[in-house]
């Protein structure tokens, strides 16, 4: 694993670069992480529809659901691109599949076991279920809210840990996580402003990807970040708000880069990501192409050439 120190200042590594070739992406990946998506989002309209009718929800059919996310995650990064491309119609419900995504992938970069990933994956597809017991017309307001109106919104981990702890099983281990999933690692977080060790890791983790959600985003009342704007501000800015252990799952696993991307570098060259390397994610092979030339600039062998721009 790098060191946050590395992804935070773009550093290359000492030795030498463990390059990463780039995978043909077949059609059966895609048509399986098109498939869990579309069950992932049936299962959790069910859901969402029980806990607003104030009955029961039924969430068995998310521990499958959460066992074919690591078995797709193991094969493929697809989903992640996905989880990550901005785009949503109906927000709660991809938040929701996003936060297992993202989260499943910085559990795979801490090097959980797959019964940790399941669970982990299980707690993202949950960790809002307390949402869905609030007024729609409060988690939907597009104008700030007032302060009566946040304490409510502040209710909403409580509720979540309320419904689960009630169902048995693993369900009342992902309770918990449900109720430290705003904590902060420095105190700030809600409700009961827990520190450092005092929240669960999982928990950690739910919190980081939900917050890279909500940045890469598009909604109505605000732009959204690209995923490497996302992530490298949160790498830059939130070490207290967040664990280091966490943000640099989060740095290891998600490729800020992906290939293709088209990137300026501080050397006022232009170029394209052909490329990613997993030990720094920030800094892949470019190439770029000069009338008659093509080169290859793998930027962690030096710390001299760095990004400074996604085009
Ligand atoms: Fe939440």
């Amino acid at each position: 694993m790098a060191r946050l120190s590395d992804l935070i200042r773009e550093r290359a590594p000492d030795s030498q670069n463990e390059e990463v070739s780039s995978r043909k992406v077949g059609s059966s990946s895609l048509s399986a992480d098109r498939a869990w998506s579309v069950s992932a989002r049936q299962e959790l309209v069910k859901i969402r529809e029980a806990v607003r009718s104030s009955t029961s929800p039924q969430l068995t059919g998310c521990t499958p659901l959460a066992r074919q996310l690591v078995q797709l995650l193991n094969h493929s990064g697809d989903l992640v691109g996905w989880a990550l491309n901005g785009q949503t119609e109906d927000y709660a419900l991809d938040n929701a599949l996003h936060v297992a995504v993202l989260g499943t992938k910085v559990g795979m970069g801490l090097r959980y076991s797959q019964d940790e990933l399941e669970r982990l994956a299980l707690a993202g597809l949950l960790h809002d279920l307390g949402m869905w017991t609030l007024p729609v017309s409060l988690i939907e307001k597009r104008e700030t809210l007032s302060e009566e109106e946040r304490d409510i919104l502040r209710t909403h981990p409580e509720r979540g840990r309320r419904i689960l702890a009630g169902q048995g099983g693993v369900f009342e281990w992902v309770s918990t996580i449900n109720a430290q999933e705003h904590e902060r690692w420095d105190g700030s977080g809600y409700p009961c402003r827990l520190k450092d060790r005092q929240i669960a890791e999982p928990a950690q983790i739910i919190g980081l990807v939900d917050t890279v959600d909500a940045m890469v985003t598009m909604r109505p009342y605000r732009k959204r970040l690209t995923p490497h704007q996302a992530i490298r501000e949160l790498l830059l800015h939130a070490k207290t708000t967040f664990s280091l252990r966490a943000l640099k799952g989060l740095g290891d696993q998600i490729t800020l880069y992906p290939i293709g991307t088209q990137v300026r570098l501080n050397t006022g060259e232009s170029g394209t990501v052909t490329k990613v390397n997993s030990c720094y994610p920030l800094r892949p092979v470019v190439t770029i192409s000069k009338v008659g030339e093509v080169s290859n600039i793998d930027l962690s062998r030096g710390p001299s050439t760095h990004i400074v721009e996604v085009l």
